[in-house]
């Protein structure tokens, strides 16, 4: 057994895998044609096959690090789905199976008859080595986390890198010894056979982890075995992406009309300026304001995109409209449904506007990312979408042919692509903000106009602290709640009875888990004050100190 899931710590300096469902009001589809969005079969590529290891992303995403575009592939799918990519290499990943056990992957032959070089990575490298005539075997004792690498012939793979150096392992099947044909090239004080490669079939292995950051020398050796070994140019980039995309809006769009739901988020913004470059005015973006924003963000929004990118922007206010959806529900679920629902009346009267005006969209942008894809199960070039992309469900004549220029790009690299199409940084780093907005953070009670701005006021307080400590990005979430709860005080010799103030703030990965931050005192004890002194209405600021798991993000 491999890859057994241990307290990693932070994998990587700025790895920010795309949580699956942030943004999603504004992303409404109805899909009838797509474009799977994956670079031509020209770009050099590098298939990584997933055989389910936790960090089976990772690996792509540092293989793109290194200039190669890189997509995952499922262990079961169609080999077709590799040879169609015509890649330069081949990645196995990690995975939870033992190769002894009796359902566990294989390891497909015709891989190593593709004629490219094969690296296998943990549970990837276990496979070529048992399949291949060496000895796999339970180890007495696991190793997991930061282990010492004793490098005894460096090999191809190796080279250039110190004899003695450390790296992540996670697991407790072992390689005891290399197949036919292989050099063990390094070993740790479990694994005899760490590493190990035949230079002349070009089938490589290691035991440890090259993508995560615990490994020094791993992004080196990706490196090695990208240019060396396969022989990569390494030259993709955000900016051939950017070209790269241009080139296939165009393509696909035509002179065709484009919608965009824009959200203030990243993802919707990025993509909307990446369709605005490839087909200008053909492209009409809506803001919805449903009036459950933070402070300022709707200026904000419409500042960058009518103002700076002159992008033609209808903005909504419907916050009146939302409001009077959301009279009286106070369950989580149905105010999102209220919300979502709101949210496709309003963008399909504005669709049903434009077509009056002779501005019949066909097409519509949404800002799906990579890691949407690949959780979703889809693969890339698939035609499903999540239903949670669907908020809600769309009607059927709310029908679009999709426009998704995010959808090969993880979020670090839709960050780098905004910076490259010049989005300021406040949009670019914004952190994400969920869909139904303030109306999930008033909890246990009606999101009314009065609780909304008290939050809001809250919010903004806490956010200006934030940035003013310089912690913004540090942070993958930092926000306020506002419980349907008031607590007895006393100000200025009067008793109050007024609201309590919570402070959230977490850091992250992916929203998939989360740690609350610690946040320093003297900035907590700042944003209190700040807060009990300028919110009339506010009397009590305690903080959420709860991770994920066992608290969710949200508290709603
Ligand atoms: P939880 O609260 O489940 O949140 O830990 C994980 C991430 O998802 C965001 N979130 C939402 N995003 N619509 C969205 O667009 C929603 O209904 C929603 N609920 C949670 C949350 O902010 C966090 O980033």
């Amino acid at each position: 057994m491999t890859d057994v899931a241990v307290d990693v710590p932070a994998v990587a300096e700025t790895p920010r895998v795309a949580d699956g469902h942030v943004e999603r009001p504004q992303q409404p589809a109805g899909p009838r044609e797509r474009s799977d969005g994956a670079p031509s079969q020209a770009t050099e590529q590098v298939v990584v096959v997933d055989y389910g290891g936790q960090y089976s992303q990772l690996i792509a995403r540092r293989v793109r690090d290194c200039g190669v575009f890189s997509e995952l592939v499922a262990h079961g799918a169609p080999l077709e789905e590799i040879t169609r990519r015509n890649p330069r290499g081949i990645i196995l990943s990690g995975g939870p199976a033992s190769v002894y056990s009796e359902n566990a992957p294989r390891l497909r032959r015709e891989l190593l008859e593709l004629g490219v070089p094969v690296l296998g990575i943990c549970y990837g490298m276990q496979l070529l080595a048992h399949e291949l005539g060496g000895r796999v075997e339970e180890a007495a004792v696991g190793e997991f986390g930061r282990t010492d690498l004793r490098v005894a012939e460096p090999g191809v793979l190796l080279a250039g890198t110190p004899t003695e150096q450390t790296c992540w392992m996670s697991h407790r099947d072992t390689v005891f010894e290399a197949p036919p044909g292989f050099a063990a090239l390094a070993g740790s004080g479990v694994s005899p056979v760490a590493a190990m490669e035949d230079a002349t079939r070009r089938i490589f292995g290691i035991q440890f982890h090259p993508e995560v950051v615990h490994t020094p020398y791993g992004q080196e050796i990706l490196m090695r075995f990208l240019s060396e070994i396969c022989g990569c140019e390494c030259t993709w980039s955000p900016a051939s992406i950017v070209e790269e995309q241009i080139a296939r809006i165009r393509a696909q769009v035509g002179d065709g009309r484009v919608i965009c739901g824009l959200s203030g988020g990243v993802d919707s913004s990025v993509a909307a300026l990446l369709v605005h470059r490839a087909v200008g005015d053909q492209l009409t973006c809506v803001f919805v304001d449903h009036g459950l924003m933070r402070k300022d963000e709707g200026v904000q929004v419409i500042g960058a995109f009518r103002d700076t990118f002159n992008v033609p922007l209808v903005a909504v206010d419907a916050s009146e409209r939302f409001l009077a959806r959301l009279r009286g529900v106070t369950e989580p679920e149905a105010k999102r449904k209220a919300i979502g629902a709101e949210f496709i009346d309003v963008f399909s009267e504005e669709a049903t506007k434009l077509a009056g005006a002779g501005a019949k969209a066909r097409y519509l942008v949404q800002g799906t990312l990579y890691s949407d894809v690949i959780e979703s199960g889809a693969g890339a070039g698939a035609a499903k979408i999540k239903s949670h992309h669907n908020v809600g469900g769309l009607p059927e004549d709310l029908d679009f042919d999709l426009v998704e220029p995010l959808r090969m790009l993880f979020k670090d690299e839709v960050r780098a692509v905004g910076t490259e199409l010049g989005l300021p940084d406040r949009l670019v780093w914004r952190q994400p903000f969920p869909g139904p907005g303030l109306a999930i953070r008033v909890v246990g009670g009606e999101a009314t106009k009065e609780r909304l701005d008290v939050l809001r006021e809250a919010d903004h307080i806490l956010q200006e602290e934030i940035r003013r400590a310089g912690l913004y990005r540090e942070l993958w979430q930092s926000f306020c709640v506002l419980p349907d709860v008031r607590t007895v005080g006393v100000q200025g010799d009067e008793r109050t009875y007024g609201y309590v103030v919570v402070i959230r703030a977490v850091t992250s990965d992916d929203a998939m888990t989360a740690d609350w931050a610690r946040l320093p005192y003297d900035l907590l004890e700042r944003v209190a004050s700040r807060m009990m002194g300028e919110l009339r209405e506010v009397n009590r600021v305690v903080l959420d100190i709860t991770s994920k798991p066992p608290g969710t993000i949200e508290w709603e």
